[in-house]
């Protein structure tokens, strides 16, 4: 393994550091309170190539590796976690189920324009009653000849209200179990389809979550991905590539609150001295440094797996389960560290405080990465 950056990772990490400063900083704190979708914001990450980062340029990507894609995720998730999570699922959830699994007509007509941020796309899984154990999937597609009719509801989608593209997962022979399940792309729009209400959430308050309503929706066969009963493999594979991408946010949104919290503590005066000279302060920014920089290094294995063409599924779930930790964890110390301040919005980490939270539950709760690391340990 070697983790030195070319001059090509350098310069999009400069990048998106320099977007995250520039443009998504002034106003993240107002997003966060009127829970405002960053449509322009997106428009402009679309054109510096960050919706498609892994996509092969042919499809209208930027053609980089995943050491290049977590990396612009740690510096945009420093700064606006709402802003990240957009970024997170059309990369690692919708373009790379296309480009993976599609076939060449799916990624002209979707990809192409997923890629550049023309469209925005959608990952729908979870439903109300099956979050976790996502076999239990109740939405239905009848096959009826030349299109499949869809019937159900999806729960908790990112970009829900906002998307052109929706990847559906849905049970088309429940006798199969998991092998009667399929993925289907659904267009914003198709006759049935129906996004009900935003959810009102404790954080990445700026991102679009929202309930999905499917009523005898008719989706063309050219839609389903794969061949028939391929959907939950698609789902399984296509969550291992988004669990980076969710580890890459929750280490962005931790070192985001040590930067802050180390700054706060080398200006603020307490007892004749700055809070850093204090031992109880200092003993913090040293055990955050050392755990950031430690889920840092498990981030980079993961992408650098799936770089190799090494199997990541239990590289990225060990990722994932950390850098949330780390990322809960110490954005509460980051909090501690400003004092009275820290519970005050203008001093942003209560804000990262609560972005966190949601690291340790979407794409596998820190559970469910247990079971998928446990179960590749015991069956090696
Ligand atoms: N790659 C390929 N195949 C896989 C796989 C993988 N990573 N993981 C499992 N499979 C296969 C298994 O091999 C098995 O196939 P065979 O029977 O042919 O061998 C099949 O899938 C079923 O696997 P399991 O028996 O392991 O299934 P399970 O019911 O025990 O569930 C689970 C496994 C890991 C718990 C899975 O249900 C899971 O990951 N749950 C969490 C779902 C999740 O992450 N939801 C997030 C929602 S999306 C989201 O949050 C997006 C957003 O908007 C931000």
């Amino acid at each position: 393994m070697d983790f030195s950056l070319t001059e090509e990772h350098i310069m999009i990490r400069d990048a998106a550091r320099d977007f995250a400063r520039t443009e998504l900083l002034p106003g993240v704190i107002e997003r966060d309170e009127k829970q405002h979708f960053p449509a322009e914001l997106v428009k402009k990450m679309g054109d510096l190539g960050f919706l498609g980062i892994m996509v092969d340029p042919k499809y209208g990507g930027s053609g980089m590796d995943a050491i290049s894609y977590v990396l612009v995720m740690e510096e945009l998730s420093k700064i606006d976690a709402s802003a990240s999570v957009i970024v997170s699922v059309n990369n690692s959830l919708v373009c790379y189920g296309l480009e993976a699994y599609g076939n060449e007509e799916q990624k002209q007509k979707y990809l192409t324009k997923l890629a550049t941020g023309e469209f925005v796309g959608a990952f729908c899984l979870s439903e109300p009653e099956a979050g976790s154990d996502a076999t239990s999937q109740a939405t239905t597609a009848i096959d009826n000849g030349d299109h499949y009719v869809l019937n159900g509801t999806k729960n908790w989608i990112t970009n829900g209200g906002r998307s052109d593209v929706y990847l559906v997962i849905a049970q088309t022979d429940r006798s199969k179990g998991h092998r009667g399940i399929n993925a289907f792309i659904v267009e914003k729009g198709m006759p049935g389809f129906e996004i009900g209400p935003k959810e009102d959430k404790l954080g990445i308050r700026g991102s679009d979550t929202h309930t999905l309503q499917f009523n005898d929706v008719k989706v063309p066969k050219e839609n389903r991905i794969g061949e028939d009963g391929f959907g939950f493999k698609f789902a399984m594979k296509t969550l291992s590539g988004g669990r980076i991408g969710i580890a890459a946010q929750a280490l962005g949104i931790a070192s985001g609150a040590y930067e802050l919290a180390l700054k706060y503590s080398k200006e603020r005066k307490a007892f004749g001295t700055e809070i850093c000279n204090h031992q109880a302060i200092a003993f913090k920014l040293a055990d955050m440094y050392t755990e950031i920089d430690a889920a840092r290094h498990l981030v980079m294995k993961a992408a650098w797996d799936k770089d190799q063409g090494n199997n990541y599924d239990r590289s990225s779930a060990m990722a994932k389960l950390y850098a949330s930790k780390v990322a809960m964890e110490h954005t509460v110390e980051a909090v501690q560290i400003h004092g009275g301040n820290g519970f005050v919005k203008e001093y942003h980490v209560e804000r990262l405080m609560r972005d966190a939270k949601i690291t340790q539950i979407y794409e596998g709760t820190s559970e469910i990465q247990k079971i998928v690391i446990s179960r590749s340990l015991i069956k090696e």
